[in-house]
């Protein structure tokens, strides 16, 4: 009883800090990541989970890698997926901007790649889905 009134004597105070921590946190993501939204890129994301997982656990057996960690990774880097001969020997940095043009036009960046998608056409949404992919470390946890 005590307890639970000690609580709820805490709600009015700890409520407004929650939202000016919250607000600041946007604040600095969106001054790091500029108008990239990772919600909206977790909906994007759903054109490619098909074929990828991400976050813990990836489910085996996709037609594509796991993309756990892969904002910064080598490309061809999931020693568990088969990659095609042409993505073995592109050697790329999967840099924001290297990401940017494969998921505008992966046929065009990768001749030849197994990625079967045709790429995406608005920018906004591939600067979202790799702002929601750069969340997840090599592990599928979140940064
Ligand atoms: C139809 C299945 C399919 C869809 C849809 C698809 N991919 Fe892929 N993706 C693949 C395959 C297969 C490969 C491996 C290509 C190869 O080996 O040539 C790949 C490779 C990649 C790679 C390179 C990974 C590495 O380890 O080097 C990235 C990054 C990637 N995909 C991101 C995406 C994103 C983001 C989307 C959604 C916007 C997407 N893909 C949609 C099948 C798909």
């Amino acid at each position: 009883m005590a307890q639970g009134g000690h609580l709820k004597s805490l709600v009015p105070g700890a409520a407004p800090l929650g939202i000016a921590l919250a607000a600041t946190m946007t604040t600095v993501g969106a001054l790091a990541q500029g108008v990239a939204d990772p919600v909206a890129g977790a909906e994007v994301f759903k054109q490619c989970a098909p074929c990828h997982g991400v976050g813990p656990n990836p489910p085996a057996g996709k037609a594509g890698p796991a993309l756990n960690g892969v904002v910064g990774r080598k490309s061809a880097s999931d020693s568990g997926f088969n990659y095609s001969p042409q993505m073995r020997s592109a050697r790329l940095n999967w840099t924001e901007p290297t990401l940017a043009r494969f998921l505008r036009a992966p046929k065009a960046m990768v001749p030849g790649t197994r990625m079967l998608f045709s790429g995406l056409a608005a920018e906004k949404d591939v600067a979202d889905v790799i702002a929601f992919l750069r969340q997840y470390d090599e592990s599928g946890d979140r940064r």
